[in-house]
């Protein structure tokens, strides 16, 4: 084994639907902050095959979780979503990323906006205290596109329970009760997305986004609209994005 990859164990492949999983490994002792990122790898025919996964898990969990979809042509995924209890997975040494609150100025209310797997980092960043202490609001937006993709009620619901989390789930592909239909940039733009009585606007909001590159793109557009511009350490602003592919 190289220096770069620490040898762990599956300790459970969770299978939510035939496409979408969560694996737990243990076994690694990372420091990341969360929001943050590692490679992940197995060997495919003699070589090691190794794709970014943000992590689920809090930073003070020693059991690592990663959430993931099956991409049927893709070298890892189908690979990981066969996994079992006990199989090795490669996990590099060095956590990245800027999907971070550290790197966020203050602002009244927190808005946490994924589509698919893109919910893995705000998971994570949920479950620590930072949010909580830095931001009168915290909203979770999360859009799929069958209603049996929103995954992880229970971690949220638990969330709920505990702190002020406003929770927002999006089905584009069916209709589906208790979410809105379509897709969130529609619904920045017509005021659907305000419906749960907190605003978006650059004087009260940071925006973190993870997902589909598509929805990056025409989130931002549609946030452009209010004021609001992608953030940088030399130039402040709203907007913070971590595209998937
Ligand atoms: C910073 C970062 C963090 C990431 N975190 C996660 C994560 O937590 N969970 C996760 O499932 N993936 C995550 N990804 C994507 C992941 O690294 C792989 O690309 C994905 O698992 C597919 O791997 P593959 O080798 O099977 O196919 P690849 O050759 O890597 O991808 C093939 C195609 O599949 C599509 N695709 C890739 N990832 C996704 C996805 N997540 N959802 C829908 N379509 C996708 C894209 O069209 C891509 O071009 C992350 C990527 C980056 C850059
Ligand atoms: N193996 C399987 O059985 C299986 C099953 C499903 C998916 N997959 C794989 O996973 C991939 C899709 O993953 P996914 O469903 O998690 O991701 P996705 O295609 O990114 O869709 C997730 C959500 O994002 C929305 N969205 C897409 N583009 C957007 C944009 N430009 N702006 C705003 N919202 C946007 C989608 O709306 P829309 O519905 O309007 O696009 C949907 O609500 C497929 O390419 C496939 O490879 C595999």
């Amino acid at each position: 084994m190289s220096e770069k990859w620490i040898e762990t164990r599956v300790v459970e492949n969770r299978q939510w639907t035939d496409a979408l999983f969560s694996l737990r490994v243990g076994g690694a002792r990372l420091s990341f902050q969360a929001g943050q990122f590692v490679r992940i790898a197995l060997d495919v025919n003699g070589e090691r095959v190794a794709r970014p996964f943000s992590f689920v898990n809090p930073p003070d969990d020693p059991v690592l979780e990663f959430y993931g979809i099956v991409v049927p042509e893709g070298p890892l995924s189908p690979r990981l979503a066969k996994l079992a209890a006990g199989d090795v997975l490669y996990v590099a040494r060095n956590p990245a990323g800027f999907l971070v609150l550290s790197e966020l100025p203050e602002a009244q209310t927190l808005w946490l906006v994924s589509t698919g797997t893109g919910i893995a980092p705000f998971l994570s960043i949920l479950r620590t205290e930072a949010p909580w202490q830095r931001f009168r609001n915290v909203v979770l937006v999360h859009a799929v596109r069958h209603a049996r993709e929103l995954v992880y009620q229970e971690l949220i619901s638990q969330v709920k329970r505990e702190r002020r989390l406003t929770y927002v789930t999006f089905v584009s592909r069916e209709a589906a009760p208790g979410s809105l239909a379509g897709r969130i940039p529609a619904a920045i733009r017509d005021g659907r997305l305000e419906r749960t009585g907190v605003a978006l606007g650059a004087e009260s909001s940071q925006v973190m986004l993870c997902g589909n590159p598509a929805m990056l793109t025409d989130v931002t557009a549609a946030l452009a609209e209010r004021g609001m511009r992608k953030h940088r350490r030399r130039s402040p602003g709203h907007i913070t994005v971590e595209s998937f592919w």
